[in-house]
Order: C-alpha cells, then structure tokens, then sequence
C-alpha cells in the first residue's frame, strides 16, 4: 500500500494505492466522508465489470449511492453527456452536500470532474481510476473537461478531486491496447523527469508486461508521485505542467491524421520518438539517449515509426492547426537527455518535415 498527498493548499488531497481497494473504497469513504450521498458515475462496459462491488462495499458501510451510467468511449466526451447526466443527477435529487465518484478510465474521470465543477455550481468529487493510463496520468491534477467539434478537451475546468483511490488489480482485466496505451504515458515520465525511473522500467519490462502486481503498483505510484510533482509546482499549467506534453505534439497531429482510428497512447510513443530524432538533429540529445528511448518504447510493443500509409502532408496540416490555435507558435519538448527536458519554438520547418 502506498499513500501520497497531492498539497495544494486547501485543495489537497491523498492519492491511495492498494492492491483490492475497490472492495474498501465504502471503508475509506466512511472514515473520510466527503458527501452525505455520493453519485458513481461509469461508463456501460466498467459498470458491468465493477459496478456492483463498489456499490456494495457502499452499502456495507451504510454509505447511501447510486450508479449512474453512460456508453462507453471517447464519442461520449461531450457536452450533451454532461447535460444528461446531470438531468440524471438532478431528477434523482442530488444537492450540493452529495458527490460523485468517476470508476473508470480518463473518459469518465474527466467527464464527472466537469459535472461536479459545474452541477449545482460545484459538488465534491473523488476519482476511481481503472485504467493504466488513468491511474498513472489522468487522475491526479484536476484537468477535467470534454471535446465539442472544434477540438478536443476544449470545454473544461481546473477541478481538483478530494481524493483518487487505485486499484492495480483492476487492470488486469484491461485489454492490451489499452494497457499499452498508457504505458506510453509510463515511458513519457521516465523521460520528461526520472532517469532512476526509466532504468527501473528497463529493468523491470517483463514484470510489468506480464501484470506483476507488486510491479504494477510500483510504476503506478512512482508515475503518480512525479505528475504530483509537476502539478503542485504548477496547477494550471502556465509553464511548467507543459513538459507533460511530451511526444504529444506530433503524437496528436497523427492520431487526428487517423481519423481517431490509432489509439492515443500508440501516437504518443510514435511522437515520443519523432520528437527525440529531432532534438538529436537540433544538436540537443546524444542520439545513444535517443536510441536508449527508442529501444524502451519498441521493447514495451509499442510503435517507434509513423506508418508509411498515414498521409504526412496531413499530419503537417494539423500541425499547422494546432500552430494556429496556440498563438501562432509550435512547442515542442525535447528531451536534453534522459530525465530533463527543455520546452522550445525554435524547430525549422524542414527539419519537422524530415523526422516525419
Ligand atoms: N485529465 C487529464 O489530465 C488527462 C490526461 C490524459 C488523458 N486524458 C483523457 O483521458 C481519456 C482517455 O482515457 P482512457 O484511455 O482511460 O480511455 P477510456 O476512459 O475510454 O477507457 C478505455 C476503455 O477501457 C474500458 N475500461 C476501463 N477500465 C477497464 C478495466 N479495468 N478493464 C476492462 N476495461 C476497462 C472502458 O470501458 C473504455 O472502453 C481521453 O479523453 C484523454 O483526453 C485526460
């Protein structure tokens, strides 16, 4: 078990890490209340694998709660979503001393989020990650927010949760795809700010891909204590936060160059490696630093090259798109070697054209 408090000031809050925890979130809540009534808000698909424990680890506590349910996916992450849901919350009468709790991946932590930053102009509420890339990632910082057709994540709030309980266990019933995709995420952090960290996942690979649990709860709380980190040195991302976006730059030119097809994490390892190749050309990495990243993100299954058949004027264009909506300017993190990264504007054309 391991605990860690994300300090904020009065927004603080524990991260807490236990193999199991999702048969003793109604113990937690009961010791540490945060609502007279509480919300579980989850998708169909982890309504159906985890939903009736949670409620019953609930009501063994005499804790009162209601599952509140949407489809599962990205598609969802909208506003018409967050309308229905708190049409929901309010016909079953919730008010500003109840909560919500978000079971499930980074779709649902951060569609509930937003509820509570809004419902009844704000309710408390606690996020129960499922997936790797929630319980590593998502969780823990207060972004919360949806995609309208313009973007996504455009329409949010900064909303801090009152606590984040993870249960490694869960993961075990992930898909592959979707644990790789947040073992992109995992790679990313090693890179961005732990260079003991990306030796311990180089070491440890195989435990990790195989679902060593003791391994699992390991990286997860290592990752949750450098994105605690990140977060308490800078909340709502003014400068600092940004070396988070890592690979992301042209990881999210791909993935929309894929119509959304490729998964998130998959563009991310394959941006992680772009932008890396041009820090080598930039003269900032060693390419040895370069390969050693490389290697890291090849020897985990994911993709190190973006597929020959993805269109890369395409890919420019969204990069143009992006350029435009960030004030004309394209940041990139480059990696200065493993474990420090700096952020920077200064990348020609051509090059970008050339690592593409
Ligand atoms: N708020 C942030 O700081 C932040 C950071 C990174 C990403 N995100 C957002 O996170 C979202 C992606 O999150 P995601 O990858 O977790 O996607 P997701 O929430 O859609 O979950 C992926 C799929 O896995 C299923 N699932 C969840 N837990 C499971 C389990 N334990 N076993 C089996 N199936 C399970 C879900 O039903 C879903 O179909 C994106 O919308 C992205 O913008 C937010």
């Amino acid at each position: 078990m391991k605990e860690l408090t994300v300090g904020l000031a009065e927004r603080s809050y524990p991260i807490i890490i236990r193999q199991g925890l999702l048969d003793e979130i109604g113990n937690e809540l009961h010791r540490n209340p945060f609502a007279k009534r509480y919300g579980i808000i989850a998708d169909d698909q982890v309504v159906a694998l985890f939903g009736e424990r949670l409620l019953a680890s609930l009501k063994n506590n005499g804790i009162e709660a209601e599952i509140i349910t949407f489809a599962h996916g990205e598609e969802s992450k909208n506003l018409a979503t967050v309308a229905e849901l708190s049409s929901k919350l309010a016909r079953l009468g919730f008010d500003r001393k109840d909560g919500l709790l978000a079971l499930g991946g980074g779709v649902t932590g951060d569609i509930t989020g937003f509820v509570a930053a809004c419902y009844m102009r704000s309710i408390p509420f606690a996020q129960i990650p499922t997936t790797m890339l929630a319980q590593v990632d998502s969780s823990v910082g207060g972004k919360t927010g949806v995609d309208i057709p313009e973007g996504k994540n455009m329409v949010g709030a900064f909303y801090q949760p009152k606590a984040v309980y993870i249960d490694s266990k869960v993961l075990q019933q992930l898909p592959e795809s979707e644990l790789l995709s947040g073992l992109a995420e995992v790679i990313k952090y090693g890179v961005i700010y732990d260079r003991d960290f990306f030796q311990f996942l180089e070491r440890n690979l195989k435990n990790i891909l195989a679902l060593d649990l003791q391994v699992l709860e390991d990286v997860i709380a290592w990752c949750c204590k450098i994105k605690t980190a990140i977060v308490e040195a800078d909340e709502k991302e003014s400068d600092f936060r940004r070396i988070l976006n890592y690979g992301h730059t042209i990881g999210h030119a791909v993935e929309a160059a894929s119509g959304y097809k490729l998964a998130h994490g998959l563009a991310v390892a394959m941006g992680m490696v772009a932008v890396s190749e041009l820090a080598v050309l930039k003269g900032i990495l060693d390419s040895r630093e370069k390969e050693r990243i490389e290697r890291l993100i090849h020897d985990f299954g994911l993709p190190v090259s973006i597929p020959p058949e993805y269109d890369r004027a395409r890919i420019q264009e969204y990069l143009l798109a992006d350029k435009k909506a960030i004030g004309g300017k394209l940041f990139f993190v480059f990696p200065t070697k493993i474990g420090k990264v700096m952020i920077t504007d200064d990348v020609e054309a051509e090059l970008i054209l050339k690592v593409l």
